[in-house]
């Protein structure tokens, strides 16, 4: 079935977080689901607008199959503000099938056309799959490391 790509919209959520719960069992959903419904609510406020990118594909029947939340923000102080890819996810019956590449080229699209031309995403570095569709879609390591102190809690 072909989908289209269309602004996300509060009516969204339900399908977004469904699709969400299908990559995320037993990795600590709730507070990632969370996170995600406090970002999807973020970036459709109306004082988001200029900044956020969020997107769905809908087949012809207005099923939701894919989503992909984003903003322009700069990460480090002093950088240069970029596009970021927040979230994406594709439902697992409809994955490759291109819908993770359209919905990627429509938000690096989006982006562009509001003068930004660099876009970043993070990404888990034993994720492969996921390094693999953003590879493929011409992303590439970028100039900076994460780098973190992981001490317990007192
Ligand atoms: C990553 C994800 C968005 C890809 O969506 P998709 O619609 O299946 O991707 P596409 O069909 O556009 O794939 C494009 C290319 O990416 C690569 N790719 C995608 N999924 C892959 C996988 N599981 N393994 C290896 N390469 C993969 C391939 O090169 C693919 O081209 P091909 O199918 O012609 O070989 C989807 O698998 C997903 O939702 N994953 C779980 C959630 C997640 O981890 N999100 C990312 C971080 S927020």
């Amino acid at each position: 079935m072909t989908h289209a790509i269309r602004a996300m919209e509060a009516g969204d959520l339900a399908a977004v977080e469904r699709i969400f719960r299908a990559h995320a069992s037993g990795d600590a959903p709730r507070g990632r689901r969370r996170q995600l419904r406090d970002r999807v609510a973020e970036v459709l406020g109306a004082d988001a607008h200029e900044r956020a990118v969020a997107l769905v594909a809908a087949d012809a029947r207005g099923k939701v199959a894919g989503y992909l939340v984003g903003d322009v923000r700069s990460w480090e102080f002093g950088s240069a503000p970029a596009g970021w890819i927040f979230a994406l996810g594709v439902d697992p019956k409809a994955e490759r099938q291109g819908l993770g590449s359209e919905l990627l080229a429509a938000a690096v699209e989006a982006f562009r056309a509001r003068g930004i031309g660099t876009v970043r995403t993070m990404v888990r570095r034993d994720d492969v799959p996921t390094l693999r569709f953003f590879r493929s879609g011409g992303f590439a390591a970028g100039p900076y490391v994460e780098m973190e102190l992981a001490r317990g809690a007192r």
